[in-house]
C-alpha cells in the first residue's frame, strides 16, 4: 500500500486548504492508499536555530537536530512517504509562518558544512512523488507570479527528495468568511491525489 503524508499548513479547519487537501487525499485512499495529514499548526515546531549541527555530516540520511518537538516525527513521516501533499495559503505573499518555520527546520535535509558556500541537498528528486497546492485572495494566475508560494513549495519539494508531480494554484480564495472549494479546483485536487498514486 502506498502511503501518502500531507503537510497542511493552513491556520484554520475547513478552509480552502483543509478542503483542497482532503480532495487530494480522498481521492489517493479511493486509489488503495493510505494518507496520514500533518496539521502544521496543531503541533510543536520550535524555530529553527541556525545551528546547523544538522548539516555537518555527509551522506544521504537527515542529519540530526538537537531541538526536543514533534519534527522529527513528522520528519520520520515524510522519509517512509511515497508520495507528499504540501498545502499552504498565502500570507503576505508568501507560505503562512508555520509552513516556513516547517521548511526551515527541513535542514536535516541538507549537507552545507562549515567552510562550504552553498549548501548541497542530500536526496536526489525521485524519491518520492509531491504535489503542491497554494491558495490567496489574488486571482490564481496573479498567485503563480507574484508571491512567492510555488517557490516555497517546490523547495520543499526538493529538499524532501521529491519529483514534483503536478500543482494547484486557488485563487479569489477569500471573498466569504468560509469559502467553498469550487468544482473545478476540488476535481483537480483528486487529479493531484490519484497523480500520486501513478
Ligand atoms: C494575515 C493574512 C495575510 C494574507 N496575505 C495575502 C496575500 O499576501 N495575498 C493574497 O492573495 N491573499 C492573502 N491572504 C488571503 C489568504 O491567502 C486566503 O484567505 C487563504 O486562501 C486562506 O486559506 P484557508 O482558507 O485555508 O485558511 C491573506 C490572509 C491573511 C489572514
Amino acid at each position: 500500500m502506498k502511503k501518502i503524508v500531507a503537510i497542511n499548513g493552513s491556520y484554520r479547519r475547513g478552509g480552502i486548504i483543509d478542503q483542497a487537501v482532503e480532495a487530494a487525499a480522498a481521492a489517493a485512499r479511493a486509489g488503495g492508499a493510505s494518507v496520514e495529514t500533518v496539521l502544521l499548526a496543531e503541533k510543536n515546531i520550535a524555530f529553527c536555530t541556525n545551528c546547523r549541527s544538522c548539516m555537518q555530516e555527509p551522506g544521504a540520511a537527515r542529519g540530526g537536530c538537537p531541538l526536543r518537538d514533534d519534527m522529527d516525527a513528522i520528519l520520520d513521516a515524510v522519509d517512509a512517504a511515497d508520495g507528499l501533499i504540501l498545502a499552504a495559503p498565502v500570507n503576505c505573499f508568501n507560505l503562512t509562518a508555520v509552513f516556513r518555520k516547517f521548511m526551515e527546520r527541513g535542514g536535516p535535509y541538507a549537507y552545507w558544512p562549515w567552510g562550504a558556500k552553498a549548501p548541497a541537498m542530500r536526496l536526489a528528486p525521485g524519491a518520492r512523488k509531491a504535489v503542491l497546492i497554494a491558495s490567496a485572495a489574488m486571482p490564481a494566475p496573479f498567485g503563480r507570479l507574484f508571491t512567492g508560494a510555488m517557490r516555497a513549495l517546490k523547495l520543499t519539494a526538493a529538499g524532501t527528495g521529491s519529483k514534483v508531480s503536478g500543482t494547484l494554484f486557488i485563487g479569489l480564495s477569500a471573498m466569504t468568511e468560509r469559502p467553498e472549494l469550487a468544482a473545478g479546483d476540488r476535481r483537480r485536487a483528486e487529479a493531484l491525489g490519484r497523480g500520486l498514486l501513478a
